[in-house]
């Protein structure tokens, strides 16, 4: 087995040996990581109990502040015991994985918009770094789902504006979206970033047949604007799948909630995820997704995931 994370939560049960929250570990094999995945299952059952007592427990309990390996920071959730992002990096992992390896930014520079379905916005982070690196003229659709929002205060405490090519002005509206309780915001020159967080448990909303497409259908009317695309076809161009783990969040890695997020991607799009394990590989393959392991970030995981929908070339 590899070296266990550093963030490990120490005042884990004894019987939860290895982190529960996988995407910091260094160069696992396949064999060591399904060892690793077994282990992880039988701590979550232990130590989280039902979905509801797991929720339950996350809104009593508050997350604390972690400072990663390159400077950025995240929040380690004491219910889950896991980290938001890898400790190895949180800003790397937020590039890494799901804005270059969904490759939105070349989207945005080929049709002049894009528009992302996020699963978990946390701290914001894989949103601002979307943002930050986005071309000047293009515009950004962002769905968010999020069933906990972060209370402006521990938003503060990340001092989110010392992030690498962060507006201060949209951390600044961030967590006032956050005071109000509000759930879109819009920033920018003609407002070309939108983004709507839905609030409630996600693996809900998509039971209603078909909601995710009218989902994706509103995103694509803001996101053209006045001016359609010939590239703005139905679906969300990448999906951020940035839930817990599998065993911590497990309803958000069901087949039935995979499935109707894959339904929501347009054909050609992206999702990208930081675990690969073996359940998650097999079912996104069994939805026809092209599947692959790519490498992880510097100095991070060994290896992360880029799963894409098949379909004619966009454009
Ligand atoms: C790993 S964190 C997300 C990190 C985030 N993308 C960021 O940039 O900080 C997982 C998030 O999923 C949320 N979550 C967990 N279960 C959920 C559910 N059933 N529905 C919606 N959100 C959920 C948690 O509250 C948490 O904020």
């Amino acid at each position: 087995m590899t070296a266990p994370d550093e963030h490990t939560d120490t005042s884990t049960p004894a019987s939860c040996e290895r982190p529960l929250h996988d995407r910091g570990e260094h160069g696992a094999t396949d064999h060591q990581a399904t060892e690793h995945e077994a282990t992880e299952h039988q701590a979550t059952e232990h130590q989280a109990g039902s979905s509801t007592e797991r929720h339950d427990a996350h809104r009593r309990a508050q997350p604390t502040l972690r400072r990663t390996s390159d400077g950025s920071p995240t929040l380690h959730h004491p219910t889950y015991a896991q980290t938001y992002h890898s400790t190895h990096g949180a800003w790397t992992e937020s590039l890494h994985v799901f804005v270059h390896g969904t490759g939105v930014l070349d989207h945005a520079r080929r049709a002049g918009s894009v528009r992302v379905l996020e699963v978990g916005f946390g701290t914001g982070m894989n949103f601002l770094a979307t943002v930050a690196t986005l071309p000047a003229d293009a515009r950004l659709d962002f769905v968010s789902f999020e069933r906990d929002p972060l209370p402006a205060d521990t938003l503060r405490t990340l001092r989110l504006t010392d992030l690498p090519g962060v507006d201060a002005s949209l951390v600044t509206a961030l967590i006032r979206m956050s005071e109000d309780g509000a759930s879109t915001l819009s920033w920018g020159d003609s407002d070309r970033v939108r983004l709507r967080i839905i609030p409630g448990d996600a693996s809900q909303h998509v039971l209603e047949a078909g909601w995710l497409e009218r989902l994706a259908g509103e995103a694509a009317r803001t996101t053209s604007g006045s001016r359609p695309s010939s590239g703005q076809t139905g679906g969300f161009d990448a999906i951020y799948h940035d839930a817990f783990s599998p065993e911590a969040n497990p309803e958000l890695w069901s087949e039935s909630f995979l499935e109707a997020l894959v339904s929501a991607l347009r054909p050609g799009g992206v999702l990208g995820t930081y675990t690969v394990q073996g359940a998650v590989r097999r079912t996104l393959a069994g939805l026809g997704l092209d599947v692959r392991r790519t490498d992880g970030p510097a100095g991070g995981k060994r290896q992360v995931l880029r799963a894409q929908r098949s379909g004619p070339p966009e454009d």
